[in-house]
């Protein structure tokens, strides 16, 4: 089994070492391999079981050594890099050569990302090489938020998980690229489009669902329980799936009907951002609960209600 720990140097030396390490960010836990050992991020593959085809982002802790990485970075991309790395935004630009092609799946631009986390940042500082890690949680399913996450679904394929505590953003991080001069959105995250457009004016969304995504990683069924996941109106699907346990994954002040019922509050209060930072271990909880299916509305369709929906709509596909 993983050992788990704060130990920042050991992660570094195991790093070097082309071995695996989990790392904690604002976002989500990473499986972290050195992105310049295509030996170690094969390793990745392998534990994740995830397809070739689906690129590695490359994370590492500021914009001057990121540079170091990309043949180019035109000026909007570069702006909101100054204003929100190190943070919740990883941002796709043509590769050097000294990126092996493994990390980008074959393609010319490389996804870049400074997390905002002091553990992984002072981590990041002690090695002469970047880390490429996706989500550290097998492929498919729900991201991790805690260390005990991983510790549970990875912790007999690694060495090392780097305990950071709870993830305080919860949701990955907006991914973001240029075409034709204008900058263009491929995966809402922990970052809002409102917050990327006071910088640089309006954004192309070019949110990918299919079962054959042209852009990388954007598979229709992501993000899921083991257990189905239904959409709609909370009070007919209860109705709908009367003879069946249900787990209730909630929004808001609760009401009178649900309090009763197996059910998780993202947020009582109603606030996005703490319901972002909540769903993914929610819907662990419910998915290691006795129910048989968990159901949910949607939320607001603004700010990281956007990202939200997104991770439900996939992780509801069956
Ligand atoms: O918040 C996050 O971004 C987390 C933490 C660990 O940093 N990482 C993460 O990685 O979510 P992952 O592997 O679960 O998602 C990476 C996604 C890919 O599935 C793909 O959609 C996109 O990033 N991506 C990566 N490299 C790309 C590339 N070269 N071109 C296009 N898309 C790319
Ligand atoms: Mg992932």
């Amino acid at each position: 089994m993983a050992a788990i720990g704060k130990d920042i140097l050991l992660s570094a030396k195991l790093l070097s070492e082309g071995k695996l390490v989990a790392i904690p960010t604002e976002t989500v836990y990473g499986l972290a391999a050195n992105a310049l050992d295509p030996i170690a991020v094969a390793k990745i593959f392998e534990v994740k079981n995830r397809p070739f085809f689906d690129p590695l982002i490359l994370h590492t802790y500021s914009l001057e050594k990121a540079m170091e990485y990309v043949n180019d970075f035109p000026e909007p991309l570069k702006i909101l890099a100054k204003t929100f790395w190190p943070g919740p935004l990883t941002i796709l630009l043509p590769k050097k050569n000294n990126i092996p092609d493994l990390v980008t799946s074959g393609l010319q631009n490389v996804a870049v990302r400074v997390p905002n986390h002091p553990m992984t940042l002072a981590l990041l500082q002690k090695i002469n090489f970047p880390l490429a890690a996706p989500s550290a949680n097998p492929f498919g399913y729900i991201s991790p938020t805690e260390s005990s996450h991983v510790e549970k679904q990875l912790g007999k394929c690694i060495e090392y998980i780097l305990d950071g505590g709870v993830c305080k953003v919860g949701l990955e991080s907006t991914i973001v690229g240029i075409e034709n001069n204008g900058v263009c959105i491929y995966r809402f995250g922990g970052l809002t489009v409102g917050e990327i457009e006071s910088f640089v004016g309006k954004l192309e969304i070019k949110i990918n669902k299919s079962d054959n995504p042209n852009a990388p990683g954007q598979l229709k069924n992501h993000y899921s329980p083991i257990k189905p996941l239904l959409i709609g109106n909370i009070e007919t699907l209860m109705e709908e799936n009367k003879s069946k346990k249900i787990g209730v994954l909630w929004f808001g002040k609760i009401s009178e009907k649900i309090k009763n019922s197996l059910n998780i509050n993202l947020s009582e209060e109603g606030n996005l951002a703490e319901a972002a930072a909540n769903l993914f271990s929610a819907l662990r909880k419910l998915d290691e609960s006795d129910c048989e299916i968990i159901i949910c509305s949607h939320m607001p369709k603004t700010g990281l209600g956007l990202a939200i929906n997104d991770r439900l709509e996939r992780a509801s596909v069956i």
